[in-house]
């Protein structure tokens, strides 16, 4: 059988659905073979001396690992020049980064987390990348741009994906119209397309959170976490699996695979209660892929993809998959 690949697909999308703005196109294929770039960095591993830690810290006081640096470097570099972007923000930044007005300005607002997972390249296992991709407000001048523009509601995302660098190299992509994956063919360079119009399986009992943090949840959380627990010796009646590998990234695409649910939710570790993750380069983008394969995305309370970004580098609660799953977690009253 012969596969399409991702150029042969945008420029289908293009044509046919005239759903693809040129510009859109160009973005993605940057961000993907960017993402070959870091896949070639990555599997390198000591060999390339990309492992381990910097002295340095993010804005959020993690410690950087030198992958971060490297990745975030590779798409800074990658988008800056082909005149698709306005301007990008990044989890590893403080602040956005503009493209140089030597360069044309472009329509769109790239985000992303470079390396999402960190804590678990040293130990090979697997990490991605995840981007989201807005509109830069029209009447604006690249220089014009600011942090303001870049929060706007996951709704107003017209694209997000992610890379997951495992023992296969995959591109996951939503344009608004179903999610697709493509597979790294490393001899070619391509990406092929292996999967589309991807929808959960429902009604998988597996579920994914890090139990460490338990004496930290809500009622509501704990509720549905020791009924699995319980399983067929509970009120549920059945037994559940419980997966967590520590990177969002592949726990959420093992579920758009195989179904259940995946949860990092507000804690009480920290006043506000809110979550570990990135409203901007996490929950929303994962949120829009989710909700495009039939499952639901939410905080705890509130769909995430209506959530009001206040600040770039702000944190939600994530309760995504099958939705009766993140309904049994939440109540039904998420909307
Ligand atoms: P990042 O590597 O971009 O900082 O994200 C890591 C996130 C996420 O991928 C994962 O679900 C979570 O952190 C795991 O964190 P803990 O091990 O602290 O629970
Ligand atoms: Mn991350
Ligand atoms: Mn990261």
């Amino acid at each position: 059988m012969k596969r399409k690949t991702l150029t042969q697909f945008l420029i289908e999308q293009q044509r046919e659905a005239g759903t693809l703005q040129p510009q859109l196109r160009l973005l993605i294929e940057v961000v993907a073979r960017s993402c070959k770039a870091i896949s070639h960095s990555i599997s390198k591993g000591a060999l390339g001396d990309v492992l381990g830690s910097l002295d340095s810290e993010n804005v959020q006081g993690e410690v950087q690992k030198k992958l971060d640096v490297i990745a975030n470097e590779m798409l800074l570099e990658a988008n800056e020049w082909g005149g698709h972007l306005a301007a990008m923000a990044s989890e590893e930044m403080e602040t956005i980064h503009l493209v140089p007005n030597r360069y044309p300005q472009g329509e769109y607002l790239l985000l992303f987390d470079p390396i999402d997972g960190s804590s678990n390249i040293d130990v090979d296992l697997s990490v991605g990348t995840i981007f989201s991709v807005l509109r830069a407000p029209k009447r604006v001048e690249a220089q014009d741009v600011t942090e303001a523009d870049f929060l706007q509601k996951g709704e107003c995302q017209v694209a997000a994906g992610y890379a997951v660098y495992g023992p296969q190299t995959i591109l996951v992509l939503t344009l608004g119209a179903g999610v697709h994956e493509f597979t790294l063919d490393r001899e070619v360079g391509s990406w092929v397309m292996t999967d589309t119009n991807m929808m959960i399986p429902m009604g998988k009992r597996e579920f994914a959170i890090n139990m460490s943090n338990a004496r930290q949840w809500s009622p509501e959380v704990t509720r549905f976490i020791n009924d699995r627990i319980a399983g067929d010796a509970g009120d549920l009646g059945v037994d559940y699996n419980m997966r967590w590998t520590g990177s969002m990234v592949a726990d959420v695409h093992r579920i758009l695979k195989r179904g259940g649910v995946f949860l990092y939710p507000r804690d009480a570790r920290k006043a506000g209660k809110v979550g570990k993750l990135r409203l901007m380069y996490e929950g929303n983008p994962m949120a829009m892929l989710i909700e495009q394969a039939g499952g639901a995305a939410t905080d705890g309370e509130t769909r995430i993809m209506i959530i009001e970004p206040s600040a770039l580098h702000q944190r939600v609660g994530v309760i995504m998959g099958d939705p009766t799953e993140v309904e049994a977690a939440t109540g039904p009253n998420s909307n």
